[in-house]
């Protein structure tokens, strides 16, 4: 933290009264702190302590109430351009909308859209339940997150309205360690920054007539994940993903397909020029052999039809890549797998494999988190917990960064 400017931005929640305490462990760390207070966040936490705990004054208006020859009339810019991060705690519904639309009529808003590329933005949204919710609260948090901000949500506990839920703030020594995170040298000066990274994510899709396929329940949240995680590091991030109902995360380069046959297509353009291929997707191994034109009938008790086998679009890449060029698989397991896994390692020649143990409920597909098994070329086998798909997303690049060829020793 030492050195770094931090903008802290309060909205106007009840949780506001805990901002002040942020700022000054922020302080403590050695930032620089200049704190943004919307006209609402005013009612909630006085200007004069927020100044008292920053030492700086507090950015409130973009236009100041009377011009002298001193006015800055360039401050709506030089605060973004100022800031190495920008941390929004307590973040309401109404600065949520504002933020996610480009509108920019108070300091904090107005930082927001001047801040440079690349600079992490944190927001911890903090209201009732019912308003976090909301179906427009949580379309601004979506397009928030694809724009490259972290959104954290508010925690379960008691509640300003007497009630208990979701909807408090996390308490500002947790607040501190998601902006250290955030700052770590891992994300800024990650060793992926301008490599180029190919995922593919989600379910393919295998024509049985001209209405019916065949596939598979992966929803593409693992893949997406990796492909956020990894454009945050600073990689450029190509995206091959099936069918799935998922917002192109920022800043990566998105082609959607179908078929197993289309997801090679589209790969194989990047097989000799990529660093790193990840492969996400839950691919369908076999595919009807003669899907039909038009709608089969429903006339016959029994049908059958012959289903071959699709490429191995893994396989493939494992096979031509080049020295230095590293190839990541995962392998979904229903059965105790770890074995089945170091084989596709082997017989794939991949760099690292990620198992992961089906169950529908903590890991696998469809489901939020994941408890991954790391095994790497060599033998190395780390476990990690049950995580949120995104930090598994992160601990997966954590090892990925290692297996680098300039980071071989
Ligand atoms: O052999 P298995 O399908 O279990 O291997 C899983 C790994 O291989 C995953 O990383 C998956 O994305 C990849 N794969 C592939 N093409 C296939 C089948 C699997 O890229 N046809």
């Amino acid at each position: 933290m030492k050195g770094k400017n931090i903008i802290v931005g309060i909205c106007g929640g009840i949780a506001a009264y805990k901002t002040p305490q942020l700022v000054r462990l922020l302080k403590k760390q050695g930032a620089n702190v200049k704190v943004a207070l919307t006209e609402g966040g005013c009612h909630f936490v006085s200007e004069l302590a927020l100044a008292t705990v920053s030492g700086e004054q507090v950015y409130r208006k973009i236009f100041p109430p009377t011009f002298t020859e001193n006015t800055d009339y360039t401050g709506h810019i030089s605060l973004g351009e100022w800031a190495d991060a920008v941390v929004i705690a307590p973040a309401t519904a109404n600065t949520l909308a504002k933020l996610s639309s480009g509108l920019c009529d108070d300091m904090l808003t107005a930082c927001f859209i001047t801040l440079r590329p690349g600079k992490p933005v944190l927001i911890f949204p903090a209201m009732d339940g019912q308003m976090f919710l909301s179906p427009s609260v949580q379309r601004n948090i979506k397009t928030l997150i694809t724009q490259g901000c972290t959104v954290i949500n508010p925690e379960s506990g008691e509640l300003a309205s007497g009630l208990c839920g979701l909807g408090r703030m996390p308490a500002p020594e947790s607040i501190l360690g998601y902006l250290e995170q955030e700052l770590s040298s891992a994300t800024l000066h990650s060793p992926l920054r301008g490599k180029s990274v190919v995922v593919t994510a989600g379910p393919t899709r295998e024509k049985i007539d001209g209405v019916r396929f065949i596939s598979n329940y992966s929803s593409g949240k693992m893949g997406f994940a990796i492909a956020r995680a990894a454009a945050k590091r600073g990689a450029r991030v190509t995206l091959i993903t099936g069918p799935v109902h998922l917002e192109t995360p920022f800043d990566v380069d998105r082609h959607d397909v179908e078929s197993a046959q289309e997801m090679l297509a589209a790969a194989l353009p990047f097989f000799r020029s990529c660093d790193i291929f990840i492969s996400a997707a839950a691919v369908s191994d076999y595919r009807p052999l003669a899907p039909c034109e038009g709608k089969m009938k429903k006339d016959e008790d029994e049908i059958a039809f012959t289903l071959v086998k699709n490429p191995d679009i893994l396989a493939e890449f494992g096979q031509q890549k080049a020295s230095g060029q590293l190839a990541i698989g995962f392998a979904l397991e229903t059965q105790t797998g770890l074995d089945n896994a170091r084989k596709k390692l082997s017989a794939k020649n991949l760099d690292l494999i990620a198992f992961n143990f089906f169950d529908r409920k903590t890991s696998g597909f469809d489901v939020d988190t994941n408890i991954l098994t790391l095994i790497e070329r060599d033998g190395i086998t780390t476990e990690l917990p049950q995580l949120p798909k995104d930090d598994a997303a992160g601990k997966l690049l954590d090892a990925i960064e290692k297996l680098l060829p300039e980071n071989l020793h």
